[in-house]
């Protein structure tokens, strides 16, 4: 594409974690047993039939992800076979179609590429979020899975999820309804799960928190995620805890965190159950970690009917994470080296 193709006008450092219109999306149908080769389309509306399995059953699944601009000009995506890998995990458990990787990447790139003037340039502190899908579409009544599927993928600029720029410490309000059962469908990427959260978000945030921060299901003792992210504590010696959960989705950012953090920071690593209430007082900082929340420390949690600090007075960030943060964030804009080759380029 030529290089002068200019960007939108768009006041890049202001956006929000939003759903802003771009021109272009990918669609893919699956009918007969067989994907078609899909295509870049501009309408965002999808239309399906009233009984689609998707709207009624929440037979769909999705992944989240960005395209960032790096500090050389470069269109980078982060690990996107790990996405293409999750979604193939959750489309079996729901009875839907694997999306070949092959599809899965080119659809990515299509969408990136053809979107090209919407990704925020570098040092803007906003990316582009991709939102690939599958959902179960066509003729149904009955608890059947769908014969038809359509994986679409779409994206959108936007700014951090949670408010202010940078790094945003946060509040979590432990949550008193859980989010999945332990032989459930916690470990996937698929709407159910979250339907049944946003209750809980709207508790949190009335309590004053960012979002929820769900505890095991059968002990309600040990920590297992937030609402959209995965949880990561730095214990008082330093060793860097995650915790050990069948329920909670494998976070992309934290599998990524928990390896650099050992090959290259040099720091102990643990994946283990976190009791919450036994440990706090263990913990030195403590963050939530995932495509949207990049990393954010946690200032303060609520339970037990009261706040508890976590770390300073509940606006300050660690050295650790800190630490953690630049490096992370450094990968994914190509500011440091990717000696992992978690990068992708998305040539233009
Ligand atoms: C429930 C939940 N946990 C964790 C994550 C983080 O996963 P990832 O790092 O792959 O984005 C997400 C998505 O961002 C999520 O929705």
């Amino acid at each position: 594409m030529d290089e002068l193709v200019s960007k939108k006008n768009l006041n890049w450092s202001e956006l929000g974690f939003k759903y802003h219109k771009t021109d272009y999306r990918f669609r893919a149908l699956h009918k007969s047993g067989k994907w078609q080769e899909g295509e870049l389309i501009t309408d965002e509306a999808i239309s399906i039939h009233e009984g689609a399995p998707s709207i009624h059953y929440a037979q769909q699944c999705f992944e989240g992800m960005k395209a960032q601009t790096a500090v050389d000009g470069r269109v980078l995506l982060f690990r996107p076979d790990l996405n293409s890998e999750r979604m193939n995990s959750a489309a079996p458990r729901l009875l839907m179609p694997q999306v070949p990787k092959d599809l899965f990447i080119r659809a990515v790139e299509e969408t990136v590429r053809a979107n090209y003037a919407w990704i925020p340039p570098y040092g803007s502190g906003a990316s582009l979020y991709i939102r690939p899908m599958l959902i179960g579409v066509g003729e149904n009544l009955g608890l059947n899975p769908a014969q038809e599927f359509e994986f679409r993928v779409f994206v959108s600029p936007v700014g951090p999820y949670y408010k202010g720029a940078g790094m945003a410490v946060i509040s979590l309000a432990v949550s008193e309804i859980d989010r999945a059962a332990p032989r459930g469908t916690g470990s996937y990427k698929v709407g159910a799960n979250y339907a049944g959260g946003l209750l809980a978000t709207r508790q949190a945030q009335e309590l004053g928190a960012n979002e929820a921060l769900y505890l095991d299901a059968s002990e309600n003792r040990y920590i297992d995620e937030a609402g959209s992210a995965n949880i990561l504590v730095v214990m008082n010696d330093g060793t860097l805890v995650t915790p050990k959960s069948d329920a909670i989705l494998p976070s992309i950012t934290r599998r990524s965190i928990m390896e650099f953090a050992k090959d290259q920071l040099g720091m102990n690593t643990q994946e283990r159950p976190i009791d919450l209430r036994a440990e706090l007082s263990n913990f030195q900082e403590m963050a939530a970690c995932g495509t949207a929340a990049v990393l954010s420390p946690v200032g303060k949690l609520y339970f037990d009917d009261q706040w508890h600090s976590v770390y300073g007075d509940g606006s300050e960030v660690g050295p650790v994470m800190q630490k953690v943060y630049d490096t992370l964030v450094g990968i994914q804009k190509g500011e440091v080296s990717d000696g992992f080759g978690w990068t992708h380029e998305v040539k233009i």
